[in-house]
């Protein structure tokens, strides 16, 4: 296949450059279609019973009152006798929102004195655990601060999941203009090539992504056109897959060499996605220093224990990789999981070990080194995981500033070393999280002729080379410009020209997201594609002049193909239930129960509020609420009611009660 040599750089033609003007405008509210408010309020009307304290130990009060100054209007949702940082108000979403859906949460927030304020979520997972989580932050002194929209969701197995606001200390609070927001739902530009079938004839193109980040439709539309390899984001690392509690249980037990794990909601959240559409994944990540808790290495999975010996430690890594690979056997045997990155970040730059410690103390330290004093335990590592994969799943080394020289060089000997009497690893992983301007320079870091002379280099090895995280970050300090977009396009065509130059060796290219919103490095831009799905420059520049060569499917077909429109279906004669205990629907327009004709949001929270005994229905609302017809309203109607307003159900008769 002849790759046309792309540069765009120097004569960025017209058309490109009208393109990623319209590309990389930020997307205004009024732009966005699709969203709707779920539940907002501005407590003009006094109004606070959608919110409670949280809990029976938290002693708020939450009320009403005028505030000169207020954000909207004139009253704002009082939060006085708070006598714990964590007390304040909240509201529970999982009732008025649908799981796998992505949302925003926003509204203003005033402590009486200097605070640090928090918008923040609780949920409960499948096994009863409780989970806390920030989605904002802001620092108050006697001021209002907003909380703009900021995303959420949540999968099918969390319930009483809250939104609540608190602040570090026990002040009073206020809130005004609370809103939870549907978040547009727009879809993916279908007039541009699938990137997977342009690069068919070379290597996988694919994309890392979040059970989060996956909810929209349009998110699993893009992958599908667009990838044929998926990595889940942070659901497979160790943080995620140990069980704190069975861990200590089975060493209280004596065996501190056993390690309890599980697979999450959110990893079965993509895991399912991956295994109903045939999407391969690469398993990310077995051992680490990052992201794996401190007490995996002490004692008793105690944090305060000593660190364990060697011998205990490698007993728990066989244990832990045993059981990580295991469990997705068992539980996803369809999946394709053709690789897996088995040590992660075990080098510095300078090409040495990390500094021991803990996790929690540094971001940087490392466990492993801490038992085991330097990179000996990486061997051991690629041993159990090739005694217990899958025999056609590749396993990889992956790194990042894996461009360094010493670095290079480090990996390059840890591989030739473990690999001198049998091949463990199959493969080097280079990270490639990359800046196209290095300090608000035009200069990308590293430039195109170190990154290629690392990858050569790996290449040369023999092994299997696959670019697992990729992304490449405009300025933080810069507003984006379409200069700077034409650099990162410039800067993405002329690494994957490198790359294609070693087609041979190299298996896969794989971003570290979707859309640059949902970037863990959003300030930058790093990615294919803006908020909106439109392409971006920088994916006009990796296929320009390229022909789709591959005849992989592109479309995805959700379980319950959505409408196009909510157009409100009028309640017949004949979808009437004749069951005596099942009062007619006569005039009633069911799913709308406050009468006013149509069938949105504010049915849904209403029939809420009264199943929280906020509000009571009337006779004709509790007929027009009950729309599975069971013979009165529950929450399974408010859900149905919900699908109905975002299409997922074209007619209640579909979900009648039989
Ligand atoms: C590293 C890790 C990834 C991910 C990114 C940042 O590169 O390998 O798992 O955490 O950082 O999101």
């Amino acid at each position: 296949m002849n790759f046309k040599t792309r540069r765009i750089l120097a004569a960025l033609s017209a058309a490109v450059c009208a393109a990623s003007t319209a590309a990389a405008m930020p997307v205004t509210a009024e732009d966005k279609p699709g969203v709707t408010a779920v539940y907002a309020t501005d407590f003009e009307d006094g109004d606070v019973s959608a919110f409670s304290k949280r809990g029976d130990t938290d002693t708020s009060v939450l009320g009403t009152a005028e505030d000169a100054d207020a954000p909207s209007g004139k009253t704002v949702m009082t939060v006085t006798e708070r006598s714990k940082g964590w007390n304040g108000p909240q509201i529970q979403v999982d009732t008025i929102c649908e799981p796998g859906v992505r949302y925003t949460a926003s509204c203003w927030v005033k402590a009486e004195w200097y605070n640090s304020c928090k918008l923040s979520m609780q949920y409960t997972d499948a096994d009863g655990e409780v989970h806390y989580g920030n989605l904002a932050e802001a620092t108050s002194s006697g001021d209002w601060k907003q909380f703009p929209e900021t995303k959420f969701s949540f999968s099918e197995d969390m319930h009483d999941v809250f939104i609540y606001v608190e602040a570090n200390d026990a002040c009073n609070l206020y809130v005004d203009d609370f809103a939870i927001k549907t978040t547009p739902s727009y879809t993916i530009q279908s007039d541009v090539p699938s990137l997977k079938n342009v690069y068919a004839d070379c290597f996988r193109i694919g994309g890392a992504v979040t059970a989060d980040e996956l909810s929209p439709l349009a998110t699993k539309q893009l992958i599908m056109k667009h990838y044929n390899s998926i990595t889940l984001g942070n659901e497979l690392k160790p943080e995620n897959m140990l069980d704190q509690k069975a861990c200590q249980a089975l060493a209280a037990d004596g065996d501190e060499t056993a390690v309890a794990v599980s697979l999450k909601g959110n990893a079965r959240t993509i895991l399912n996605f991956c295994r109903d559409n045939n999407m391969p994944v690469r398993g990310h990540v077995l051992v680490w220093h990052s992201q794996t808790p401190g007490w995996f290495f002490k004692v008793g999975y105690d944090p305060e224990g000593d660190w364990v010996d060697k011998e205990t430690m490698l007993g728990r890594m066989e244990n832990y990789i045993k059981n990580v690979l295991g469990v997705i056997d068992e539980e996803y045997p369809d999946v394709d999981f053709y690789a897996w990155d088995v040590v992660n970040e075990a080098w510095l730059d300078d090409g040495k070990p990390r500094q021991p410690g803990t996790y929690e103390e540094s971001g940087n330290y490392s466990g492993w080194t801490a038992v085991f004093g330097d990179n000996s335990f990486i061997p051991y590592a690629f041993k159990y995981a090739r005694k217990y994969a899958r025999p056609e799943t590749k396993l990889y080394y992956n790194d990042f500033n894996e461009y360094m020289p010493q670095k290079t060089d480090a990996i390059i000997a840890m591989i030739d070393e473990i690999n001198k009497d049998g091949q463990y690893i199959d493969g080097i992983g280079m990270q490639s999280h990359l800046a196209v301007m290095n300090n608000d320079t035009t200069e990308p870091f590293p430039s195109v002729s170190v990154y290629k002379k690392a990858l050569d280099k790996f290449c040369a090895t023999g092994l299997d080379v696959q670019i697992t995280e990729m992304d490449a970050t405009l300025s933080k300090n810069l507003a984006v410009t379409d200069e700077q977009l034409a650099l990162q396009a410039q800067y993405y065509s002329d690494l994957m020209d490198c790359i294609v130059e070693q087609k041979d060796h190299v298996s896969a290219v794989v971003f570290w997201g979707t859309t640059d919103d949902m970037s863990w490095r959003a300030w930058g831009s790093p990615l294919l594609f803006n908020e909106d799905y439109t392409v971006k420059p920088c994916f006009e520049s990796i296929v320009d002049g390229l022909q789709e060569v591959g005849t992989e499917p592109t479309d995805y077909e959700p379980e319950t193909k959505p409408t196009e429109t909510t157009e409100v279906t009028e309640v017949t004669e004949t979808t009437e239930t004749t069951e005596d205990s099942k009062p007619a629907t006569g005039d009633v327009l069911l799913g709308d129960v406050d009468g006013n004709n149509k069938i949105e949001l504010l049915d849904v929270i209403m029939l809420n509020k009264s199943l929280l005994g906020m509000t009571e229905l009337e006779d004709t609302q509790m007929i027009a609420a009950d729309v599975d017809r069971s013979g009165s309203p529950d929450s399974s109607d408010s859900l149905f009611i919900l699908k109905y307003t975002v299409s997922l159900i074209a007619d209640f008769a579909e979900i009648a009660v039989k």
